[in-house]
């Protein structure tokens, strides 16, 4: 398994102590750091807050709670970024329309935003990357039209969802345990874009096959053969969007690709190579995601039998099931922005082009918004987690990943009455993919 060292590209250049980035600490630490405690435990490096650090994997709230108790705001050298992890600034800054998404305004030392990939130069930014890292005007330009259609289609979605989410009931063999992740959590979201995009049922195995090839993307420790199936499976999507975005404009039918070529031919303004990048965008950023939302609530109500008794007393509480999943096991534990002009925050002056890593993970469990944070209550009065982030960029998926969930949950419930975890004493084996948290496999017994 990899192992935090072997995570080069966030190594640091100059590792210095805390904060220091030539300014002192006071300058890139917010003041409640400044307590003997600081002194005494280092601040962890970006690194530590992954689940390639065990401890973190097993509890990621042991490291986010300390960090969000004595230094909601600090600079980490090793990523390049200000982290921060207390709700009222997570929700302040995700919020904040006037700062940049895009990798391009960063400076050079922001390793977290730049990322794995080189910038691509002399190509358009919104024929190199997708909505997720768009500025306005192009991020406004692609993503409202792709709303709209999008949305559109979400609302009239439940009943497809419904036939999916039993389609992968049927194909469970609960004679013997088996792994809820392979069997349920990951057909489901790819069959229902699959749905949404229009993908004929010839084709299904094959999108299905491209759609896991191209999670590697995420994963910067895949192994050759993974780095094989990427490259293979990015060079079929694209060969298919290519094809199917001139098919279905010379003969539209009820899909979301039909959907945006209409709206081109009505002279909304996006070209062919920006509509193939955001539907694999919708692609990527909705199936692992939601495989995991669906994963984190079903093992969370199996370890909270008062709470799954609840729901199953008033199947009505699914919605708040869902939210209450999304805030106490967020599937993306963080996302980010960057400063589009010099500004303080939680007391730290922030230059221009300087990166933000916002914890929405710390954010969801900070006891100054919610009482107990650590309970899972599905009965919450209010549940204004920020599993979805927020702002322009708030998730463009979160109706759909809702649905899913929502359909998927009770169902699942309803068929296995008697469903538990096959081995209550086992440990939960959590995925080693930074910034997401997720199930390697569930093994449940009906
Ligand atoms: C439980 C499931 C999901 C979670 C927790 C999740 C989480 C997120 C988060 C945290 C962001 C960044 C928001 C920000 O920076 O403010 C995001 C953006 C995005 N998500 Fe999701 N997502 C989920 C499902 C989906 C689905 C189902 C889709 C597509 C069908 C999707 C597509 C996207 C896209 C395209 C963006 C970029 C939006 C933009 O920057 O304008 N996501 N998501």
């Amino acid at each position: 398994m990899a192992s935090v060292e072997s995570f080069a590209f966030l190594k640091p250049r100059n590792r210095r102590s805390p904060g220091a980035s030539g300014a002192g600490m006071a300058d890139n630490v917010s003041p409640a750091a400044e307590s003997p405690a600081m002194t005494q435990t280092p601040l962890p490096s970006i690194l530590q807050l992954t689940p390639l650090n065990p401890s973190y994997r097993a509890d990621p709230h042991v490291a986010l709670d300390d960090l969000r108790a004595r230094c909601p705001v600090y600079r980490d050298e090793t990523a390049g970024s200000f982290i921060l992890t207390r709700y009222e600034d997570v929700r302040a800054m995700v919020s904040d329309r006037t700062l940049w998404r895009d990798p391009i305004h960063a400076e050079p030392a922001a390793r977290i935003s730049r990322g794995l990939d080189a910038i691509p130069e002399g190509v358009p930014r919104s024929e190199a990357a997708s909505i997720l890292t768009l500025d306005d005007p192009d991020h406004a330009r692609i993503r409202q039209p792709l709303t709209q259609a999008f949305y559109a289609r979400v609302a009239r979605f439940r009943p497809e969802v419904e036939r999916i989410v039993d389609e992968a009931l049927d194909r469970i063999d609960s004679a013997k345990p088996f792994d809820l992740m392979d069997t349920f959590c990951v057909p489901v979201p790819i069959d229902a874009i699959a749905s949404i995009l229009g993908v004929d049922h010839a084709r299904l195995a094959e999108f299905r096959d491209w759609s896991e090839g191209l999670i590697q993307g995420l994963n910067p420790f895949r192994t050759p053969e993974q780095t094989t199936h990427m490259e293979r499976s990015s060079e079929a999507l694209i060969d298919y969007f290519v094809r199917t975005i001139a098919e279905r404009r010379a003969e539209p039918r009820d899909d979301l690709i039909s959907d945006m070529t209409r709206l081109q031919g009505e002279g909304v303004p996006i070209n062919d190579v920006e509509l193939r990048i955001n539907l694999t965008a919708l692609l990527v950023g909705g199936n692992l995601t939601t495989t995991d939302l669906i994963g984190n609530g079903v093992r969370l109500l199996l370890l909270n039998p008062d709470e799954l008794a609840k729901l199953k007393a008033d199947p009505g509480l699914i919605a708040q099931v869902v939210e209450e999943t999304l805030r106490y096991e967020p599937p993306v534990d963080a996302t980010g922005r960057i400063a589009s002009r010099d500004m303080e925050v939680g007391g730290c002056p922030v230059k221009t082009s300087q990166a933000f890593t916002f914890f929405l993970r710390a954010a969801n469990r900070d006891p100054e918004r919610f009482e107990n944070p650590h309970d899972f209550d599905v009965t919450r009065a209010r549940i204004p987690h920020v599993a979805f982030g927020g702002g322009a960029h708030i998730c463009i998926g979160a109706p759909l990943a809702r649905l899913e969930a929502q359909v998927a949950i009770p169902k699942l419930f309803d068929r296995f009455p008697q469903l538990r975890l096959a081995d209550p004493a086992a440990e939960p084996i959590w995925r080693t993919l930074p910034f997401f948290r997720g199930l390697e496999r569930l093994d449940l017994a009906a």
